[in-house]
C-alpha cells in the first residue's frame, strides 16, 4: 500500500474523494495513473517496461481526464440553479398576471353593477347639450368665399405629400373607406383633387366613374394615379369643370349618376350649397350624394381653434375649415338618410337623397246634379 501511495501525486491524492462522485472505476483509485494496468496488460502478458516520458506522458492525460470530470459538475450545478431562477421567474409572472386579470375583472364587474347606467346617463345628456350647438358666442371668422383653382393648381405637386401627414393623424383613411363602401353603378367624384379617393375604390362594384376638378394640375396627378391603379378600367373620364355648374356640364351627354361624392371639397367652394344642388340633377332616379367634409364642430373650444387658425388655413389651403357643415347641407334641401360626425366633431359624413316630391292629389271633378223640382202648372 504505500510504495503505492507514495506514485500519488498530490493533486491526484485531492481529487480522489471528488473522482469517486464521477464513478471512477475502482482501478482509477487504486492506480490512478494506470501506470500498474499499462504495465500489465490484460492476459497476464508483460509489456515491456515504460519509458520515463510515457510515464510521465500518461500522468498528464490521467490528470486531465480528472479535470473534465470536475468541470461538468460546477457547469451542472450552476445549470440548475439557473433553471431554478427561471422557473421561479416564470411563477411569479403567471402569478401577477392573474393578479392584475382578476383585479381587472373585478373592477370591470363592479363597474358594470354599479357605476355604468350612471356615466352612459351623464354622456347622454352631454351629447345631447352638444347636439348640433350653433349657438355659443362665436364672431363670424369664416374667411370670405374665393375661386381656389389658383391655389390648388400650384400645389397640385405638393399636395399629397403635404397633406399625408396631416391625414394620418386624424385618421381620415378610416372616413375614406366609409365612403368607398358606398360607392356603386355610375359614380361622379367632385372636386376630386389628387385622387385620394382612388386608393379605396372598389371597381367591381363601379360600372364608370367620372373625375372632376376645376383644378387641372390636380386632375393630371389623379388621372395617372387612376391609370397607374386600375390599368384595365376604360370606363372613365376625366373632366375640368366646378362644382357649382356641373350639371351644365353633364347636359350634353344627358349622364346621370348613382353615386356623386365629394370629399373635402365644399371648403374650397365659391358656393357650397349651389354645388350641392347642382350635385342632385345628376342622379338617377333612387341616387345618392355622398359627401365627406369638414367643418366647425360642436365641441366649443375645438371650434374656436378652427376660428383661429382660419385665416391662416385659407392663404395656405384655400379652404374654409370652419364652415357650418350641417348648415349648408340644411339649405341644399336634400334628405339626410345619413349622418356621422367624428375627428372632434369637425368631420362629416353625409348620405343625402333627393327629397320625394310632395304628392299632389289628382283632382277628380264631382258633378254635382241638382235635382230641381217640376214646375208647377
Ligand atoms: C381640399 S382639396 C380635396 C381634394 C380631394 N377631394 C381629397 O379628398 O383629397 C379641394 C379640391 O377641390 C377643388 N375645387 C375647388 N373649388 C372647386 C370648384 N368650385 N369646383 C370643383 N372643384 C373645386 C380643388 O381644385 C381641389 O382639388
Amino acid at each position: 500500500m504505500l510504495p503505492r501511495l507514495a506514485r500519488l501525486s498530490p493533486v491526484s491524492v485531492c481529487r480522489a474523494p471528488l473522482a469517486r462522485s464521477f464513478h471512477v472505476t475502482a482501478t482509477r483509485l487504486h492506480d490512478p495513473y494506470g501506470l500498474e494496468t499499462a504495465k500489465q496488460p490484460k492476459g497476464g502478458k508483460r509489456r515491456k517496461e515504460m519509458s520515463v516520458e510515457e510515464i510521465s506522458a500518461a500522468k498528464k492525460a490521467r490528470e486531465a481526464a480528472l479535470l473534465k470530470n470536475v468541470r461538468p459538475k460546477a457547469e451542472q450545478e450552476r445549470q440548475q440553479a439557473k433553471d431554478e431562477a427561471e422557473e421561479k421567474n416564470k411563477r411569479l409572472k403567471k402569478l401577477a398576471t392573474f393578479s392584475v386579470l382578476f383585479t381587472a375583472a373585478i373592477a370591470y364587474t363592479w363597474l358594470v353593477a354599479t357605476k355604468l347606467p350612471e356615466i352612459q346617463k351623464k354622456g347622454e345628456a352631454k351629447r345631447e347639450l352638444h347636439k348640433g350647438r350653433t349657438d355659443f358666442d362665436r364672431t363670424e371668422t369664416v374667411a370670405a368665399p374665393r375661386d381656389t383653382t389658383e391655389c390648388y393648381d400650384a400645389l397640385a405637386k405638393v399636395y399629397d405629400d403635404k397633406m399625408k401627414w396631416e391625414e394620418r393623424w386624424g385618421l381620415i383613411f378610416r372616413w375614406r373607406h366609409k365612403v368607398a363602401k358606398e360607392l356603386e353603378g355610375d359614380v361622379l367624384e367632385m372636386s376630386c383633387g389628387t385622387g385620394r379617393n382612388i386608393d379605396y375604390l372598389d371597381t367591381r362594384k363601379v360600372k364608370s366613374i367620372t373625375f372632376v376638378d376645376s383644378s387641372l394640375p390636380m386632375l393630371e396627378v389623379a388621372e395617372e394615379k387612376f391609370r397607374k391603379a386600375f390599368p384595365r378600367f376604360k370606363r372613365v373620364q376625366f373632366v375640368q369643370g366646378k362644382a357649382e355648374s356641373c350639371y351644365d356640364l353633364a347636359k350634353d351627354s344627358g349622364m346621370k349618376y348613382d353615386v356623386v361624392f365629394e370629399t373635402f371639397g365644399l371648403c374650397s367652394h365659391e358656393d357650397p350649397v349651389k354645388a350641392i344642388t347642382e350635385m342632385k340633377q345628376l342622379l338617377k332616379p333612387g341616387g345618392k350624394v355622398v359627401l365627406l367634409e369638414h367643418g366647425k364642430s360642436a365641441w366649443e373650444f375645438i371650434t374656436r381653434y378652427l376660428d383661429k387658425k382660419a385665416d391662416e388655413r385659407a392663404k395656405i389651403w384655400g379652404c374654409r375649415w370652419n364652415l357650418d357643415i350641417p348648415q349648408i347641407v340644411r339649405d341644399s334641401g336634400m334628405t339626410v338618410v345619413k349622418n356621422k360626425t367624428g375627428g372632434f366633431g369637425t368631420n362629416h359624413l353625409y348620405i343625402l337623397e333627393v327629397p320625394e316630391e310632395p304628392k299632389v292629389e289628382p283632382v277628380v271633378k264631382v258633378e254635382t246634379k241638382v235635382e230641381t223640382k217640376p214646375e208647377q202648372k
